[in-house]
């Protein structure tokens, strides 16, 4: 043929009705071993649980059994050597480990496809790769939740400005700002937690989509393959992806996380903030100006987040308007999650160093506490207090205060007694014990709040909890 494609041999696994081979352009579309290959431990994971299975309730003959169970031993040590040749005519990862197998042992590889399709083999192969790749991430963020509690041990005193719209808000401390990242790494990795229980139901053994009338046990295969049972119905089994839906939306919130770490990294590194200082092993510099030290670790984190949301929007477009069952646009999922799978990879790993290794400039932060008037609800609070005044009218009134301190260009703490009384004449030299950052700090001891009492319990809470 003049596109290099033999077209008079059809394909060896299921050519039977057909007089030719598929065009050079079909094999091209139809083909997924340049990805699926990644599945191949999965693939011969399922197959030998499948083949043990089929012995085991008479359907293939114990010497069959141990046949295909030694081909694929070989085949698994041919592929981890890196000299088993995949082949495109072959399609995918499926079709080349059975046809290698059928090369070594001959026919009895031919029984290993009794009472399964490549329907269910793939959902198996697939659902396997999702699963172990959530349990390595729920280790990874553990990892980083564990940087960030040490981190916020090492800074429950530590004062900075705490933002709303970037404007300088309230005093916070920088272990209590540490503690929000644990709470939203906490809440990714309760998600992927529960992700592993909802998928944890083994697909082989629905077959094409319709079950089988062997005698098969899928009981029996979950279990030896770590599953908690067996899917329930064969025809949502071969049609669903659901679960990689699901890592990818997980993957998609964490890295929207990330993201905002990222964020704050950045802007704090910047000399005009000067909150923190990267380390050299995560920080690049600049081929022309010899001064800087670049986030590109951060930055490259932030912008990850754009790609594994795109491999969720994909995937959900895939899906969407699917008729059951299987179709082959499913084919499809594997790449975004191997992409998605691998940024996020990458990107928490990049942030638990980035933590590990950060220089906190205690100095620069409690600085900045102190400017942008932050104590000033802490004034109109004591207003309250102390002087009985409604809030909407002590608000008011440090509204005056913050006004007079800007005029005199000076923090609300240098204002004196007689300018803070002829503002509001309940004002006594009381009210400069809650005008300090670490006053106002430390008064905010509500449950959850900026305290370092408070956070302190956070912080053991957390503990208790890897
Ligand atoms: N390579 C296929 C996939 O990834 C395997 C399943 C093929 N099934 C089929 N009926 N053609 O989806």
């Amino acid at each position: 043929m003049a596109d290099g494609t033999d077209q008079k041999s059809s394909n060896q696994m299921w050519g039977g009705r057909f007089a030719s081979g598929p065009s050079a352009i079909m094999e091209e579309i139809n083909a997924s071993i340049g990805f699926d290959k990644k599945l191949y431990a999965q693939d011969i994971r399922g197959s030998m649980a499948h083949a043990a299975m089929l012995a085991s309730k008479g359907i293939i003959s114990p010497e069959d059994k141990d046949k295909i169970t030694d081909g694929l031993n070989t085949i698994l040590s041919e592929i981890e050597a890196g000299s088993f040749e995949f082949s495109r005519k072959l399609e995918d990862i499926h079709m080349n480990i059975e046809a290698r197998l059928a090369t070594l042992i001959g026919s009895a590889a031919g029984r290993l496809h009794t009472a399964r399709s490549r329907n269910d083999q793939v959902a198996l192969d697939f659902r396997l790769w999702v699963k172990e790749e959530l349990q390595k991430t729920e280790g990874m963020l553990t990892a980083l939740i564990a940087a960030f509690l040490d981190r916020a041990e090492e800074n429950a005193d530590t004062v900075m400005p705490g933002f709303t719209h970037l404007q300088t808000a309230q005093p916070v401390t920088f272990g209590h700002h540490c503690m929000a990242y644990v709470e939203m790494f906490g809440r990714d990795r309760a998600r992927v937690r529960h992700a592993i229980e909802h998928m944890d139901e083994s697909p082989i053994g629905a077959a094409a989509l319709a079950g089988t009338g062997y005698p098969i046990d899928r009981h029996m295969t979950a279990k030896a393959l770590g599953f908690r049972e067996p899917t329930r119905n064969s025809i949502d089994t071969v049609s669903d992806r659901d679960f990689a839906l699901e890592f990818l939306s997980i993957a998609s919130i964490c890295a929207t996380h990330l993201s905002r770490l990222a964020e704050e990294i950045v802007i704090w590194s910047t000399p005009q903030f000067g909150f923190i200082r990267l380390s050299d092993a995560f920080s690049t510099g600049s081929s022309i100006m010899p001064q800087k030290k670049n986030p590109d670790a951060a930055e490259l984190v932030r912008a990850k987040t754009g790609r594994i949301n795109g491999s969720l929007i994909a995937l959900l477009t895939v899906m969407k308007g699917l008729p059951l069952a299987y179709s082959k646009d499913m084919q499809e999922d594997k790449e975004q999650v191997f992409d998605a799978a691998e940024s996020l990879e990458l990107a928490i790993a990049a942030m638990t160093g980035m933590i590990r290794d950060l220089e906190v400039r205690k100095d620069r932060m409690r600085a900045a506490a102190g400017s942008g008037y932050s104590t000033a609800t802490d004034l109109a609070d004591w207003l309250v207090r102390e002087a009985g005044l409604p809030f909407r009218d002590a608000h008011h009134a440090t509204g005056n205060a913050v006004a007079l301190a800007e005029k005199k260009g000076c923090d609300l703490a240098d204002l004196s007694l007689e300018d803070l009384q002829a503002i509001h004449p309940g004002i006594t030299k009381g009210v400069f014990d809650v005008l300090s950052v670490e006053a106002s700090v430390a008064s905010r001891t509500s449950f959850g709040g900026t305290a370092p009492s408070e956070v302190k319990k956070q912080i053991a809470w957390w503990r208790g909890r890897n």
